[in-house]
C-alpha cells in the first residue's frame, strides 16, 4: 500500500482552548473542514492534562453535511446522525454507519497543538492526502 504523508498543522495553543467551545480549522488541506474540542471528560486519543482534547473531520460520514458540536456530541442535522467524540467518533444514532474520522493531535513544549494525521477516510474522498 502507498504510504500516506500527513502534514503537521498548528491548530491552536492550549491557552486558547476552552471546554465545550469548538475551534474550527482545515486539515489535511484547505478543502477539508475539521473541528477541535475540549470535551471536559477523558476521550480515546485525547491529549492535554485531562486527555480530553480531540479533533475530527467536520464532514458527516453519511453524505458529507457539516457536523456541529453540541451537548457533548457531534450531530448532523441532515439526517440526524450522532457521533461520540469520546469514543473515537463512533456513530450511535441516525443514518451514518462509519466513524467520524479522528484527527490525532500532538502538543509541543510551548503548548501548541498540532494535527498530525487522519484516522479513517474523509467523506467524499478516495484518499485523504
Ligand atoms: Fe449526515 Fe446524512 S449527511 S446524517
Amino acid at each position: 500500500a502507498p504510504s500516506l504523508t500527513y502534514p503537521a498543522v498548528k491548530v491552536a495553543n492550549l491557552s486558547q482552548v476552552k471546554t465545550g467551545e469548538p475551534i474550527f480549522f482545515n486539515y489535511p488541506d484547505a478543502s477539508s473542514p475539521a473541528v477541535l474540542v475540549k470535551l471536559g471528560r477523558p476521550a480515546i486519543g485525547g491529549v492535554g492534562r485531562e486527555r480530553d482534547i480531540v479533533a475530527f473531520s467536520a464532514l458527516c460520514t453519511h453524505m458529507g453535511c457539516p457536523v456541529q458540536y453540541e451537548e457533548g456530541r457531534f450531530i448532523c442535522r441532515c439526517h440526524y446522525s450522532m457521533f461520540d467524540p469520546a469514543k473515537a467518533g463512533q456513530p450511535y444514532q441516525g443514518l451514518a454507519s462509519s466513524w467520524l474520522p479522528q484527527i490525532p493531535l500532538r502538543i509541543d513544549g510551548k503548548g501548541d497543538i498540532y494535527a498530525v494525521a487522519v484516522a479513517g477516510l474523509i467523506w467524499g474522498r478516495v484518499k485523504n492526502v
